[in-house]
């Protein structure tokens, strides 16, 4: 392990007022998502509308680094360039996402639990993913809130594997994104997230210290403390800046060598607005940043979709969103 390899890695995708755009979407949420808005569900679809991302004019402005599926790290452009040849002319982190699946942990009140799987090989395949140009990778955990759930056992076995697949990453010298997501899912308080959300990172970094992870060199990426998508009287942006501010300062140590967040089914404005009001707030050891997915492509996605051959139009909203977020960054959205 080269520890200054990986803290240089950690601060070139941590760079304000930059953050991480997330495009590594599972062959089924990617299908799940094509689907829904008419777009056939093809390798080449899927190719066509990642070169619109990856090839959006000006993204490295406010792009630190994409985080790829394994698929995407070998396509090429209709012009025959490799994907992550552009990302590095653009001076972009490539990242490559390292879970292949998940499988059912247990079933508590008809609520699965899944865990996730691709840690048997991994070793090998992050070689392949290093050889392709990752610097940097990703692995997420799903953890539910409900009636008894999440449970312990789950907590500490989605941590343990965590912890190993930080190590492998750190072995090869790639940074590895641990991204432990409290699901939104469901109608708790914003209050019982935050208890879940803490819990959760103090198990995580017990597992992450007693393997001997390198914390300056991993980025955590986490959700935010929020209410249930279907609480009543869902929880202020002032109260989820201010609970998630303080679950991160008593729960993630100061060595960690970065904080991003997910969007994880926030709409796009309470995304930016949340990250924003946090960038004000600010008295955290880490400047945080976003790694978004859907808050970032969704009306990319959409414009796309209805109009396949408006590749400009796409990449124009795509854009404005990262740009949002950007300035979201650094607390000057609003
Ligand atoms: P969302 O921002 O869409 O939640 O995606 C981020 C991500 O990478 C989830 O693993």
């Amino acid at each position: 392990m080269d520890k200054d390899i990986l803290t240089k890695t950690v601060s070139r995708l941590t760079a304000s007022p930059k953050g991480i755009l997330a495009i590594d979407e599972s062959l089924g949420t990617c299908r799940g998502r094509f689907e829904k808005l008419g777009v056939p569900f093809t390798e080449e679809k899927r190719r066509e509308y990642r070169e619109l991302l990856i090839t959006t004019p000006g993204i490295e402005e406010y792009i630190s680094g994409y985080i790829l599926v394994s698929e995407t790290a070998l396509q090429k452009t209709k012009n025959n360039i490799l994907f992550t040849d552009i990302l590095n002319q653009k001076g972009i982190c490539v990242g490559v996402t390292a879970y292949t699946g998940y499988s059912v942990f247990d079933t508590v009140n008809e609520v699965k639990q899944e865990i996730t799987e691709g840690l048997s090989d991994f070793a090998q395949r992050i070689k392949e993913y290093k050889k392709a140009g990752a610097v940097f990778s990703k692995w997420r955990e799903m953890i539910r809130i409900g009636e008894n759930l999440p449970t312990e056992e789950f907590l500490i076995e989605s941590a343990k594997r965590l912890a190993q697949y930080a190590l492998i990453c750190q072995a090869e010298d790639i940074v590895p994104i641990v991204e432990p997501e409290v699901m939104i899912d469901g109608n708790h308080s914003i209050e019982k997230c935050y208890e879940v959300t803490a819990h959760n990172l103090k198990i995580v970094f017990d597992e992450l210290k007693s393997a001997g992870v390198f914390l300056p060199g991993i980025i955590l990426k986490t959700s935010m403390v929020l209410s249930g998508k279907d609480a009543q009287n869902r929880a202020s942006v002032k109260d989820v800046a201010k609970m998630t501010i303080k679950c991160l300062k008593e729960n993630v140590p100061k060595e960690v060598g970065g904080i991003v967040f997910l969007s994880g089914g926030q709409s796009d404005e309470e995304a930016s607005l949340h990250l924003d009001t946090m960038s004000k707030l600010g008295g955290l050891p880490w400047h945080l940043t976003f790694s978004y997915g859907r808050a970032i492509q969704n009306l990319a996605l959409q414009s796309w979709a209805k109009n396949p051959e408006d590749v400009a139009s796409a990449q124009r909203l795509l854009l404005e969103s990262a740009k949002r977020n950007s300035l979201a960054s650094v607390g000057k959205y609003k």
